[in-house]
């Protein structure tokens, strides 16, 4: 009896350092709807706060009937249901803001999307200035910089906490070597690197188990542009939602579960970066290890063929302007 108590009590115990507040802003959206569908699917997900500036109780109490423990809540679109959807929260999502139509490039989606990024960024500043935040929004390159500013402008900036989500890049880079190799994406794990638009993203065939494929221009192409090619066939009704949801799912998981105390936790991520520091690059994306609070490790790229060190050499050029450009946004428009 007493045995069965204590074994109860440390059960008791070891939930509730599990507990995780999960909060997508954005939640109504194209990816907003599946992700959370996705998050209520994951057990250490134990609450579910839903955020958006149109819709998220219909989708809240749609996601809620579905049949796992955690709780879910769709919050009204106010600064008091911002409020309440941040507190307390371990991560923040925010896939919120305009998705391309055919024809722009990330960049373009800047005018709208950088001060609906901000104005989100400076309410989790306030209320949940300890979450670990998840940038999905377009240009991650210049976002992720803009609420890096917001968080140092209020004093609570933790660059360990704050991820530019770029592992669809990851999930599209395995998908299509699998493709050509007719192998398990499972076992493709290939290294992305740099940013999250174009010629920014630089994957690393060298690296990976089939080294000659850093020579196929056009599978490097398709891994840099495969954003597009979802736009153009979406044909005026967005970009990639299904699979973004996948992808940030996968991120979250991993965050929580190297918050709860699981090592060799890695994922490729969009974070502030000694690695290029030196050449005016202050965020990277390379293979980042997750730990208790947040970054513990980033990676170096590694070594680098000729073909790959020219794809670094590009990216670095323009994420120096798309990270400048969300630096400045923040410094004229606080
Ligand atoms: P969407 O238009 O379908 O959904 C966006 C949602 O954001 C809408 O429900 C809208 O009401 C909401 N929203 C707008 N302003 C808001 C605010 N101030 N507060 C809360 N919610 C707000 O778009 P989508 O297809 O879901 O794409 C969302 C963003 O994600 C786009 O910027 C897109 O480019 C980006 N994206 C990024 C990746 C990536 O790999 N990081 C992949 C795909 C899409
Ligand atoms: C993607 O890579 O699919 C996203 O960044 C959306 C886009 O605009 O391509």
């Amino acid at each position: 009896m007493f045995a069965a108590s204590k074994i109860q009590r440390r059960a008791f115990t070891a939930s509730a350092r599990n507990l995780s507040k999960v909060t997508v802003l954005g939640a109504a959206g194209g990816i907003g709807q599946p992700l959370s569908l996705l998050l209520k699917l994951n057990p250490r997900v134990t609450e579910l706060a839903l955020y958006d500036i149109r819709g998220s109780p219909g989708v809240g109490a749609d996601i809620s009937h579905v049949n796992t423990k955690s709780s879910v809540k769709g919050y009204d679109a106010s600064p008091e249901g911002l409020a309440a959807a941040l507190k307390g929260s371990e991560v923040v999502l925010i896939p919120a803001g305009v998705p391309r139509k055919p024809g722009m490039t990330r960049d373009d989606l800047f005018n709208t999307n950088a001060s609906i990024v901000r104005d989100l960024a400076k309410a989790a500043a306030k209320h949940s200035p300890e979450a670990s935040l998840l940038i999905i929004a377009n240009p991650v390159n210049s976002t992720v910089p803009i609420v890096a500013e917001v968080f140092k402008n209020a004093g609570v900036y933790n660059p360990k906490k704050l991820f530019g989500v770029t592992t669809l890049d990851v999930v599209r880079a395995s998908r299509f070597v699998s493709e050509i190799k007719d192998t398990d994406p499972k076992d493709e794990n290939i290294t992305v690197v740099g940013g999250h638009s174009g010629v920014t993203i630089v994957p690393l065939f060298s690296q990976s188990s089939h080294p000659d494929l850093s020579s196929d221009a056009e599978l490097v192409k398709r891994v840099q542009f495969g954003g597009d090619e979802v736009v153009k066939a979406k044909d005026g009704a967005g970009s990639a939602t299904l699979s973004m949801a996948m992808a940030g799912a996968r991120m979250a998981d991993s965050v929580l579960r190297a918050a709860q105390g699981e090592k060799g936790v890695i994922e490729p991520t969009f974070v502030e970066s000694p690695l290029y520091k030196d050449q005016g690059v202050d965020f990277f994306s390379s293979q980042v290890e997750l730990g208790p609070n947040g970054v513990e490790t980033i990676h170096p790229i590694g070594p680098v063929d000729a073909a790959e060190e020219k794809l670094i050499e590009a990216c670095l050029g323009d994420l120096k302007k798309n990270i400048e450009k969300g630096v400045a946004f923040v410094a004229a428009n606080p």
